[in-house]
């Protein structure tokens, strides 16, 4: 297959090509943002029809932190409609019968039972510090699951646990919280401090996947995987805040203390995809998350 990977130098394009590379089966194009800009539709519609890739792989989103979330609802919702539905559509007018669409776990309910299986999807309120993230997303996955309906196509969706490695936003502003816990540690061991203050009590659970483990599990899915359910991918185990914060200073070696700033929100208490679904098909994670974090910490210090 020729795979098109819009997104390609992104946190999860990026391993999304390394794991086309390292397997040696597919070919695969990508397109910079200055070279097509993915919400430009005609742009997108021309491009399609012109290269004819076998296979369309939606990594490109405008994505971010909580705070970039809360503050620019209009971007995240208006630039996520319209990158899916630019490459949807131009996907079905270019005849391209495999599509993988990467959505996230922010579409699952804010309270949803734990571990949260694929069928959990609107099942109640959502995060509001990110809904207009997860109503684009929710979107994309519906919009894939009406061009199976209407014209057969095998397009499929993946709902990815949070990721984190090379290629990742370390920017304080934009970042999620496993990069921002890099960045504040590193910065807080360079400046010699002999304390870093953490929002919030630590206590919450959250799961992580490195993103070369997510690039093999795309290509996988593209391979193998042809059904309506818009399929979780993640671990299956997960780590509290506190624990990811004391591993990361461990690794980054930073020798001050931890205070935890309880006045702050601590958001959900608990986000664990149930990946038993993936698992059944074959694939599995193989990065441990010490191994990641390690890796993704050496990918900052020479970037
Ligand atoms: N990060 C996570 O924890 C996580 C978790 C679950 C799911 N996901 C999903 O995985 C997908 C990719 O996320 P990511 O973390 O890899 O994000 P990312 O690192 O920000 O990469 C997104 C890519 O999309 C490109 N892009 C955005 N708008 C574009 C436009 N208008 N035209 C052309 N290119 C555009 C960006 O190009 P520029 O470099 O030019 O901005 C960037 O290369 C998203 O759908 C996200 O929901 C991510």
């Amino acid at each position: 297959m020729k795979i098109y990977v819009a997104g390609h130098r992104g946190l999860v394009g990026s391993a999304i090509v390394r794991a086309i590379e390292a397997e040696g089966k597919h070919t695969w194009i990508g397109k910079t943002r200055a070279e097509l800009d993915l919400l430009n539709r005609k742009a997108v519609l021309d491009f399609l029809s012109k290269e004819k890739p076998d296979s369309v792989v939606i990594a490109a989103a405008k994505v971010g932190g909580i705070h970039a979330n809360n503050a620019y609802p209009v971007e995240f919702l208006t630039q996520n409609l319209q990158i899916e539905s630019n490459l949807m559509d131009g996907a079905h007018a270019a005849g391209i019968e495999r599509l993988l669409f990467l959505g996230s776990s922010c579409v699952y309910p804010k309270m949803a039972e734990q571990p949260i299986k694929e069928e959990y999807l609107l099942t109640g309120a959502l995060e509001p510090t990110n809904e207009a993230y997860a109503i684009a997303k929710i979107s994309g996955l519906k919009l894939v699951q009406a061009y199976r309906k209407q014209y057969g196509h095998k397009w499929i969706s993946a709902m990815p646990t949070n990721m984190y490695g090379p290629e990742d936003d370390f920017d304080l502003e934009n970042s999620h919280v496993l990069p921002a816990l890099i960045r504040k540690f590193h910065d807080a061991r360079t400046r010699g401090d002999s304390s870093l203050t953490l929002w919030g009590s630590g206590s919450p659970k959250r799961e992580f996947l490195h993103s070369d483990d997510l690039g093999r599990a795309s290509l996988f899915l593209i391979e193998n995987y042809d059904d309506d359910i818009a399929i979780n991918v993640g671990v299956g185990e997960d780590i509290s805040i506190k624990e990811l914060a004391e591993l990361i200073k461990a690794i980054v070696g930073f020798e001050g203390v931890i205070e935890w700033d309880s006045s702050k929100p601590d958001g959900t208490p608990r986000k664990l995809l149930d990946v038993s679904r993936i698992k059944s098909l074959g694939w599995k994670p193989t990065i441990g998350l010490e191994e990641g974090i390690r890796a993704t910490y050496q990918w900052f210090m020479s970037h």
